[in-house]
């Protein structure tokens, strides 16, 4: 890996475990309550480098992971956070080469994860109804993955029929997300996984009525990821007095094929030639 290079987004790490976000450029310098860092001091550095602020802190500078960058990059909606990023992208078993539908695209946090989990080869299309936030997650993604060449924004409501067809997941981070079942959700290919991230139980319970009512979709499930940090110092050895309690629920489903059969009664098809089911 090269050193650091001007432009070049680094996160400094003060002597009390703070971290700062910022932009390498020549010429510049870091002010804050430890002292002052002068960007040439890092431009050309390995990361990992220990530097000295003008006050004599050490500072640490690194390139930011992806969950740093996401909770340091600048917010217009509220993002999603990183233990709930993990959770969809597994539970929505987001793949190398997919072909992915979002909304909306916020701040741009999860379209990221979505692109890191796609890879060259998948797509994303996400939708957003806010000019203002969709210029703000195309900022963020190109902050940290450079032109994303297989991202495409678009400005409209999930809500309506999407242009898209044979969708392999469907991320959803809108308020309303059983509005796009009858849309989006019939693009989505038998065997597709569609995921919603809803802040209340009341818009879980809502999309997961719709879900079950509806025959093209099975194995509907919600759940909340809760990630308890712990304090390990010497002999105490507990968890931390502060968590990150609640930021929303995920429901995952998988599309089918609507089955000719009355749910539950497979055994007497609707019409007697109906094919089976296998
Ligand atoms: C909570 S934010 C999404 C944050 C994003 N997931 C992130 O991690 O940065 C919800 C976004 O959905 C957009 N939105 C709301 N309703 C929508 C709809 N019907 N179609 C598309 N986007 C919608 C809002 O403008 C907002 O930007």
């Amino acid at each position: 890996m090269t050193g650091f290079e001007p432009g070049e987004r680094v996160l400094l790490l003060d002597d009390r475990g703070r971290r700062y976000l910022i932009t390498l450029q020549q010429g510049q310098s870091y002010h804050f309550h430890r002292g002052i860092v002068a960007h040439d001091l890092l431009i050309g550095q390995p990361e990992g480098v220990t530097v000295r602020t003008t006050s004599g802190a050490a500072v640490i500078a690194l390139r930011p992971t992806f969950a740093e960058f996401v909770l340091k990059m600048k917010r217009g909606a509220q993002v999603v956070y990183p233990k709930d990023l993990a959770m969809i992208l597994l539970h929505g078993d987001v793949y190398p080469g997919a072909n992915v539908l979002e909304a909306g695209a916020g701040s741009g946090a999860l379209t990221m994860a979505l692109l890191r989990a796609v890879g060259p080869e998948g797509r994303v299309v996400t939708y957003e109804l806010r000019e203002d936030f969709a210029a703000l997650a195309r900022a963020n993604v190109e902050a940290f993955l450079g032109k994303a060449e297989n991202l495409e924004i678009k400005m409209g409501s999930v809500y309506e029929p999407v242009e898209e067809t044979d969708i392999d997941r469907i991320v959803l981070d809108v308020p309303e997300p059983w509005r796009a079942l009858e849309g989006a959700g019939a693009a989505l290919r038998p065997g597709g996984v569609f995921v919603a991230y809803l802040p209340t139980v009341l818009q879980v319970h809502s999309l997961v009525e719709a879900l079950h009512g509806d025959p093209s979709w099975t194995l509907v499930s919600s759940f909340e990821a809760l990630v308890r940090p712990w304090h390990v110092e010497g002999r105490s050895v507990r968890p931390e007095h502060r968590m990150v309690a609640h930021t929303g629920f995920i429901t995952t489903a998988r599309k089918i094929l609507a089955p000719k059969f009355l749910p539950g009664r497979a055994d007497r098809p609707i019409m007697p030639e109906d094919p089976p089911i296998l």
